[in-house]
């Protein structure tokens, strides 16, 4: 399943850059963003209710939504894809890992550095002044503390602008990368799905892991068909004996 030439691609690289999404958190019991939503959720599309319009319009609902699934991420666990991209990041030179995910997976399983191209699910922020509020976890839509507007989830919602530091520092690895990885994204979803391109570009080998091929299909020098948690321990074990 793991291509020698890939792993010999990997055991000469300088650097390593990895573009996940929702799919490296599938098998921890995560839906997908296009996954259907199971339960009460079931009737709402994620991709009406992550917008500021939704807030807006209805603050409580949109805040009873992001409080279901923090609740769901904090009962599920990283899982074996997870953890085998932390070892990967101790088997080259330079790694860096930019996800989508707003789970915060990725550092539970140890990842460090981790850019969260669109936040993370646990910080609140006020939805006036745009600062973080620490410490106001509610059931109920909490209010800032400062001025009063509502709080809302530190993510990216759709038409709004990926924070700064962390778009600067992922089109910068992108951009002086030797192989890079997509990882469980649907790359629909603009500016991160424009990642590949700068790493293409840059002359970068370019690997996709997913159970289905996406559009950048065309481009890719490697395209893993399957699971990122099966496919991950197997390649990180691949160039672990390698290097032995
Ligand atoms: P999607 O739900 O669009 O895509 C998930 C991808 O993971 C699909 O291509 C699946 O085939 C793949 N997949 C499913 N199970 C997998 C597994 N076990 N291993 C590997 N891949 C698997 O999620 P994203 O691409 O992350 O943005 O969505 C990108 C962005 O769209 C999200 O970050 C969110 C949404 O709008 C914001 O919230 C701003």
């Amino acid at each position: 399943m793991i291509p020698n030439e890939l792993v010999e691609t990997l055991a000469n690289a300088r650097r390593v850059t990895v573009l996940t999404g929702a799919g490296v958190s599938a098998e921890s019991g995560v839906p997908t963003f296009r996954e259907a939503q199971t339960g009460l959720w079931a009737r709402y599309d994620p991709l009406q209710l992550a917008t500021p319009e939704a807030f807006d319009a209805n603050p409580e609902l949109v805040w009873d939504w992001y409080q279901f699934r923090r609740e769901l991420v904090r009962n599920v666990e990283p899982n074996p894809g997870h953890y085998a991209l932390v070892e990967l990041a101790n088997l080259v030179p330079a790694f860096t890992l930019v996800t989508q995910n707003v789970d915060g997976l990725h550092a539970r399983a140890g990842s460090r550095d981790v850019i969260e191209f669109h936040g993370n699910l646990f910080e609140n922020r006020c939805a006036a002044e745009g600062t973080v509020v620490e410490g106001r976890e509610s059931k109920q839509l909490p209010h800032c503390p400062g001025c009063g507007a509502p709080l809302r989830p530190g993510v990216v919602w759709f038409g709004e602008s990926i924070p700064a530091a962390a778009s600067e520092q992922a089109f910068a690895a992108a951009g002086d990368c030797d192989v890079f990885f997509s990882i469980g994204t649907s790359s629909l979803v603009y500016p991160a799905a424009g990642l590949v391109e700068i790493a293409r570009e840059a002359g970068a080998v370019l690997v996709e892991i997913n159970p289905e091929p996406t559009d950048i299909a065309a481009s890719l020098d490697f395209a893993l068909a399957g699971k990122s948690g099966q496919i991950l321990p197997d390649l990180v074990k691949r160039l672990g004996d390698h290097r032995t």
